[in-house]
């Protein structure tokens, strides 16, 4: 019999959720039936949707989650024993996979891409669903062309981070907004043209300086005040596309905070503005995969970890990672 733990959810978080709201259970796993594999879990993913789809689930529930893992039993021969796997079973040690089962929010689990020996831990980042978020939502919406200026918010992020490099190969001029001043030098590091720290700076006056010939890109991973003040200084026939909403997701939904209203920029610039679930490219996903290794066998794409060690310590690094404290992208290793 194997023993496993899990995160359990128990509570609906309010604002920053707490340890508390888990519980870590420990269980006896069943024997395997036919079509299904036992993985030992050797990478969990933390990222933001966790905390904002909080509320779609009736507790408790088990933290959902991109993971990697190894097969280490399998009733089920296109994966034998030694196949790395990556599934959306979320912040557990060991699990049971119906193989035949597919995740609600993730669709079916697949072998882990061959990453030409970069770190597994890639196909929960860069070559995983942030690396393919990035992809798609930036390529696809953004339409960038060489030449032209992009903003990226949550740059030192998982998918800020893979934005601004993407741009960068795509020979735009790539500006970026991040939480401190560390993150600032570190984006400055890798190729950003300009990092503004959006907790320090007038971001509208500091954008103004950066970009004086104003937007033609920009890819939002926050939100709120800063996103309306990047709008306003978007060129004509611009492009936005909404990733993600971090500055409201800790935040009571019924009291959201006012921004500035942005339908003057949309209209006066007449800028094409469109939100995006990657699961639009679902099909194509492969080929994002592709390209992220080539770039990174290139050089031309260096993705960075955020590694927490310890089943223990997964909770602190969502935690970490929703205040800011990452570095790219936040990962566990079990
Ligand atoms: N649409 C999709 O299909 C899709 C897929 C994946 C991710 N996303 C979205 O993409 C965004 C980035 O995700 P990620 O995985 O790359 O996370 P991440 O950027 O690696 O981590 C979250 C970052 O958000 C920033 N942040 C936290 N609170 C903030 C606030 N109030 N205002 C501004 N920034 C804040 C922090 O950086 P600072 O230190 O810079 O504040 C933190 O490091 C999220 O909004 C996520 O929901 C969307």
């Amino acid at each position: 019999m194997v023993k496993a733990r899990k995160y359990v959810v128990k509570k609906i978080f309010e604002g920053l959720p707490k340890l508390e709201d888990f519980e870590i259970v420990e269980y006896e796993l069943p024997v395997l039936k036919n079509g299904e594999i036992l993985v030992k879990v050797e990478w969990v993913s933390v990222d933001p949707y966790m905390r904002a789809y909080n509320i779609r689930y009736p507790v408790p529930y088990d933290q959902f989650g991109y993971q990697v893992g190894v097969v280490e039993e399998s009733k089920d021969p296109r994966y034998p024993v030694g196949t790395r796997v990556v599934s959306h079973k979320g912040w557990c040690d060991y699990v049971i996979i119906d193989t035949s089962d597919p995740d609600p929010v993730a669709g079916e689990l697949y072998k882990l891409p061959d990453l030409k020996g970069y770190s597994d831990s890639f196909g929960i980042g860069a070559v995983g669903m942030p690396g393919a978020t990035a992809y798609f939502g930036f390529l696809e919406l953004c339409q960038p062309k060489a030449g032209e200026t992009v903003v990226v918010t949550g740059a030192a992020g998982a998918v800020g981070s893979l934005v601004g490099q993407i741009a960068k190969i795509k020979g735009c001029k790539v500006i970026g907004f991040a939480g401190s001043d560390d993150k600032v030098k570190w984006l400055e590091e890798i190729g950003f043209d300009k990092a503004i720290n959006y907790k320090n700076a007038d971001a509208a006056a500091a954008l103004k300086e950066a970009a004086p010939n104003g937007i033609d890109c920009f890819f939002d991973n926050v939100g709120g005040e800063l996103s309306s003040d990047i709008m306003y200084q978007m060129n004509e026939f611009g492009r936005v596309a909404i990733c993600g909403c971090i500055s409201a997701y800790n935040i009571d939904r019924s009291k959201l905070p006012k921004a500035t209203i942005v339908q003057l920029a949309i209209l006066g610039k007449q800028l094409k503005v469109e939100g995006f679930h990657l699961w639009r490219w679902k099909s194509k996903i492969p080929e994002a995969y592709e390209q992220m290794i080539k770039w990174i066998k290139s050089g031309e794409l260096k993705p960075l970890e955020q590694i927490s060690k310890g089943f223990e310590n997964v909770f602190d690094a969502f935690v970490g990672m929703l205040n800011g404290e990452n570095f790219g992208k936040a990962v566990v290793k079990l």
